[in-house]
């Protein structure tokens, strides 16, 4: 019984904040509207407080002629005893959150002078007043009063229930019968309904459970609840029944077994029962048998452990923060940086992963330390974030393998699941390893969801739940209980709602079934959390050694693919920047470049509108070189080839002078890179040089020139390997061209065969002498180096290809 269910009921919600003193709940409350002016500017509720808000706009839609029934609160923001009250009145809201098809809350701030009107119709002259509003209210209905000073949330619910038995007619449609059964109605119970479970309370007279229980499961199909009174003597000697109250469960084929509940109150019969199998939330579809479950094709469902954390699924939540949700951001400065900082310190300091992920998160968190400016690009930090230094032992896995925060659909669960476990495990983890501050781990979480979090309204709500209460947080403890509170509470909140997975119900966590010494009963029969229970419970749940490795992609797979994209991406930019170079050279020669622009021109009409952008040829290609190309995705996926490839077929017949015919397709970029890289020098230092002039037919007679003293050309040439986006080396001077070299050769990627570099340069350097040399003569170097490079990685690549050696 009960398997479906991961929790407990959505009412033990908000009873932390009422255990730890209501006193103090309201004296941080006051503090915070003391504090926070824009919360108390805006009444003692927010949206997040499950209560209607009153409005002159709603009141009428609301509370006449409503199928619920409502109960109201008229306060005044400012008075004190409505401060004291709300968290109480919030509490209740929670706690019956499951009746609101029968009885709902609602609140009203009459010291908002739009709201005058209302408050003054009603007749409200002093703070708080609550009125019972009947299901089907007259519009000139004023409301019944509900007089009570008490802020015990159990007698407010015990009067609510009162009122509705006394409902006069028209009764509120969603509102179950609520009077004791006979043994007479339960003889002939299954004749007229088709329900699977009916579940029977046997309690005293003056008892609420059995009325309690029986709303707690108005919106659940396929169970009815019913009270039995012990005087029901016929009932009770039936099913020997001598425990008070106890629940049975009644069949269609007269069966009756007697419901097994750790403690005998209204929170574990709700939780067993809205765990029954077949027991679903109206409405809801059907769960689908976990078996049966695909996300998609490709993606099968993965068995796994509902008791426990994965590793996939933290791996997964990195991945989707880092890499997608963050690339929302192309820069991250002001509060955000910060937020951003403290949240990649927090990861690289407690994130229990493996080596390669830990190495990731500390080398991120080491380059975001060190930059000193006022903002930072994306795309500096997913540089970081693939390890395109090609440091050893270094990545987070491409892609989101989720395995306990799978969903019955796409739509489900994934990642905000993973956000809260990924929290859950820190919160944890700081604890174990003693963390200084506190609340280190949780400000981390609110100024990441306040900045990035995808899902505005989750953020809201939870900066509403972090600006009233994380101040309460003073030892690592009790922040690894503040988070699984507020847990609940949001659990609490979204039990019912859209985004609720019905395989997976929002209920109160961790179930009774899970960890049976976590709850326990106060003497008045309302749940209460075991917090010296709950404390281990969570710790040892959450810590490094629980999480199980199912599922995880292998590293060795993780650090080769790691590399194959950095091949693939060092060769796109290549491709690129000698497409670009190839488009500026066309233009210096009028009588050439008339007849080039209109072949490409050409081109471009076959390729379709979508090229338009890239026909720079008419531009300086000065400005060419200085501007960031904005159609560049330099991580995208691999169909870029494909547009690289068909670029290529279109050029490739403009390219003279080709020699090397064993690698036809590299050759294009490798020659124009070099027109590049020396048009970029050369309109530095002259525009008028005639790069066209040069004659490459003849660079095969030239003999060997020197190699060295060009660190920073050879530099600017390497830089296209990969490595660094190429456009900012053609900004940098010669000296921080020399950090960057350092820099690379840190990565431990290097080029070798000095053989073959002075045979290039030699190869190179024939076009020149008709130029002016003492101009000419540097980027001539340069180009050579630039030449080098790329016949290098090429025929590196190559070979990689062919599978025969694997790069360093
Ligand atoms: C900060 C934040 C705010 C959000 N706010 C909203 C919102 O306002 N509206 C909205 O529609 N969605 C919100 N979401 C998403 C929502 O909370 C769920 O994450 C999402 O609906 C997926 O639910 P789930 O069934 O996977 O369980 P989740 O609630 O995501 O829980 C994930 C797992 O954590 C465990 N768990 C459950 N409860 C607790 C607990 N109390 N303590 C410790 N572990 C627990 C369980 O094993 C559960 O499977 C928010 C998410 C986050 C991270
Ligand atoms: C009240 O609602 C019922 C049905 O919900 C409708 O038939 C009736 O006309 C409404 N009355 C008023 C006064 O709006
Ligand atoms: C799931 O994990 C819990 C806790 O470790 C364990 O007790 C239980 O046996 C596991 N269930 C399965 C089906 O493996």
């Amino acid at each position: 019984m009960a398997r479906r269910c991961g929790g407990a009921t959505s009412r033990f919600a908000g009873e932390i904040s009422q255990s730890a003193g209501k006193s103090a709940t309201s004296a941080v409350w006051l503090c915070f509207c003391l504090l926070f002016p824009s919360v108390a500017e805006a009444g003692l509720y927010t949206a997040s407080d499950q209560v209607l808000l009153l409005s002159p706009d709603n009141v009428e839609a609301l509370l006449i002629n409503s199928t619920a029934a409502i109960l109201a609160e008229f306060y005044a923001s400012w008075c004190g005893h409505c401060i004291a009250f709300s968290p109480v009145y919030k509490s209740l809201a929670r706690d019956i959150k499951e009746w609101k098809p029968a009885v709902d809350l609602a609140a009203i701030d009459c010291a908002a002078e739009e709201n005058r009107k209302v408050c003054t119709a009603f007749g409200i002259r002093a703070y708080p007043t609550i009125k019972f509003f009947h299901a089907y209210s007259k519009a000139d209905s004023t409301g019944q009063s509900f007089r009570t000073s008490t802020h015990d949330v159990r007698v407010l619910r015990h009067m609510i229930i009162d009122k509705l038995e006394n409902h006069e007619e028209p009764w509120p449609p969603a509102c179950p019968p609520l009077e004791p059964t006979s043994q007479a109605e339960i003889d002939s119970f299954f004749e007229t309904s088709n329900v699977q479970h009916l579940a029977l309370i046997f309690e005293d007279a003056t008892s609420y459970i059995g009325r309690e229980v029986t709303l707690d499961l108005l919106q659940f199909e396929n169970v009815a609840v019913r009270r039995v009174l012990s005087t029901e003597d016929g009932l009770v000697t039936k099913l020997g029944v001598t425990e008070f109250p106890s629940c049975y469960l009644y069949s269609p084929e007269g069966n009756f077994t007697k419901l097994k509940v750790n403690i005998e109150a209204r929170a574990f019969y709700s939780y067993a029962l809205q765990c029954l199998p077949g027991v679903r939330r109206s409405g809801k579809p059907p769960p689908v048998a976990a078996g049966f479950i695909a996300n998609n094709p490709q993606e099968p469902w993965k068995p796994f452990n509902r008791s426990r954390v994965y590793m996939a699924d933290l791996e997964s939540t990195l991945h989707h923060s880092l890499r997608v949700e963050l690339a929302a951001h192309t820069v991250v400065k002001g509060g955000d940086l910060t937020s951003l900082r403290e949240y990649v310190s927090v990861l690289a300091k407690y994130f229990p992963g493996r080596p390669v992920v830990v190495n990731l998160l500390k080398s991120l968190n080491a380059w975001l330390q060190n930059q000193t400016g006022e903002e930072i690009s994306y795309e500096a930090l997913r540089e970081i974030l693939d390890n395109a230094a090609q440091s050893p032992n270094i990545a987070l896995p491409e892609g989101e393998r989720w395995v306990g925060c799978q969903g019955s659909q796409p739509h489900f669960r994934r990642y905000p699941c993973g956000m809260w476990s990924l929290f859950h495990v820190l919160t944890v983890q700081a604890k174990e390893a003693g963390g200084t501050d506190p609340k280190e781990v949780l400000s981390a979480m609110r100024s990441y969801v306040r900045s990035f979090f995808g899902c505005r309204a989750c953020a809201e709500h939870f900066e509403i739940m972090a600006e009233e209460s994380l101040v309460e947080v003073n030892t690592l403890s009790s922040a690894v209980l503040w988070l699984w509170s507020r847990h609940n509470r949001v659990n609490n909140r979204l039990a019912g709602a859209l985004s609720e997975d019905p395989d997976f119900p929002k209920l109160q966590w961790p179930s009774p079934e899970m960890c049976p010494a976590c709850h326990s009963a106060k003497d008045n029969g309302d749940h209460r959390w075991n917090q010296q229970q709950v404390l281990p419970f969570l710790v040892s749940y959450f810590s490094s050694s629980s999480v199980l490795a199912d599922h995880l992609e292998d590293e060795s797979q993780i650090l080769a693919k790691q590399r194959e994209k950095h091949a693939l991406l060092s060769q796109q930019r290549v491709e690129r920047k000698a497409r670009e170079a190839l488009d500026s050279m066309t233009q210096p020669l009028p009588s050439q470049s008339t007849v080039q622009d209109e072949e490409e021109e050409e081109e471009e009409e076959e390729e379709g509108p979508q090229d338009q952008g890239e026909q720079g040829g008419e531009r300086a290609a000065a400005d060419e070189m200085q501007r960031k190309t904005p159609d560049t995705d330099p991580w995208g996926k691999p169909q870029v080839v494909v547009g690289r490839g068909r670029r290529q077929v279109h050029r490739k017949p403009r390219i003279v002078g080709l020699r090397i015919p064993e690698v036809p397709e590299d050759i294009v970029d490798l020659d124009s890179f070099v027109n590049q890289h020396y048009k970029a020098k050369a309109l530095q230092g002259a525009a008028a040089t005639r790069v066209k002039q040069r004659s490459l037919q003849r660079k095969e007679e030239r003999a060997p020139g020197p190699v060295f003293g060009l660190g920073p050309d050879l530099d600017a040439g390497l830089g296209m390997v990969g490595l660094q986006p190429l456009e900012a080396d053609f900004e940098l001077d010669a000296g921080q061209r020399g950090t960057r070299l350092q820099k690379r050769e840190l990565t431990g990627r290097r080029f070798a065969g000095e053989a073959e570099l002075t045979r290039w340069v030699s190869v190179l350097s024939i076009g020149f002498s008709k130029v002016d040399i003492s101009l000419c003569v540097i980027l001539y170097f340069l180009s050579s180096m630039c030449l080098l490079a790329m016949y290098l990685f090429f025929k590196n690549r190559l070979r990689l290809r062919r599978g025969k050696v694997a790069l360093p």
